[in-house]
């Protein structure tokens, strides 16, 4: 059963919006490349649920592995657009679907139901969970837009960006962030080259994201790699391809293998 949108956390969503300086926020992402970082943008009444949210997920968490690239939990979108309803309310946010379109600029949309990455959360609760450097690669027909929202950071990992690294005329600046509960960063997909460092002993550390795009259409091709993608390096193959799912295992053609990982390794 969908969950319902909780309109304090949407009012409480919308008047942190509008305390921001639209103008400022917007020149800083062009000047970074289409990047921005916003410390704890959202109070304790936009995250606490959120929190609360997290610790329902941790049973449904789906834990994988892609040596030398990624390890680490993922819950997707299936599992929150029924049991995560501050989180959707976010996701779902009118004030919040506006404020991304101003800041890039770009006719953005939210992703079909059909994506189990449009809005997922990302857990980091072993000792050297990680990502590897990456870009967040648009497997759309548009241009891929991420959210990433900080909800628990007891961690010495660091979401390392490397701004300007797709521009060899600029000189690339590397930042170190700390996601702490309530901070946000917006980027262009194909423009921050970014990773996750190991989680430290006894840490922890979770993250949500949430994915906007131009234009949801996406070719047979492009579709198959992502369903694969998300099955093996996200929220394993019942989750994509099940019940609760809304993908058929024959969106994918056979003869993956090695390819579908090295893909994978490119995404997010
Ligand atoms: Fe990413």
């Amino acid at each position: 059963m969908p969950v319902a949108s909780q309109p304090p956390v949407a009012e409480a969503i919308s008047r942190a919006l509008a305390t921001l300086d639209l103008d400022s926020v917007r020149a800083t992402y062009w000047a970074q490349n289409e990047f921005i970082h916003l410390d704890r943008l959202f109070p304790e009444t936009v995250v606490a649920p959120m929190v609360d949210e997290v610790e329902r997920g941790r049973a449904g968490i789906n834990r994988n592995y892609i040596p030398r690239h990624k390890k680490g939990g993922s819950v997707s979108y299936y599992t929150l657009r029924e049991q995560a309803p501050a989180i959707l309310t976010l996701y779902r946010s009118p004030a919040f679907l506006d404020f991304i379109r101003r800041v890039t600029g770009a006719p953005v949309e939210r992703c079909p139901e059909s994506d189990p990455h449009a809005c997922a959360l990302y857990y980091y609760t072993e000792p050297g969970d990680h990502i590897g450097f990456h870009y967040d690669t648009s497997y759309y027909k548009g241009t891929r837009y991420t959210v990433l929202l900080g909800l628990v950071e007891r961690s010495s990992s660091r979401l390392v960006c490397q701004l300007h690294k797709d521009d060899p005329a600029r000189e690339v600046r590397e930042l170190a962030l700390a996601t702490e509960p309530g901070t946000l960063v917006l980027f262009h997909g194909d423009k921050l080259w970014h990773k996750i460092t190991p989680l430290g002993e006894n840490e922890e550390r979770v993250s949500l994201t949430l994915e906007y795009v131009t234009d949801p259409g996406m070719t047979p091709v492009k579709r198959f790699v992502s369903n694969m993608k998300d099955a093996i390096a996200y929220f394993g193959f019942r989750s994509v391809f099940g019940r609760r799912g809304t993908r058929r295992l024959s969106d994918a053609s056979p003869g993956i293998g090695a390819a579908g990982n090295a893909r994978a390794r490119r995404g997010d």
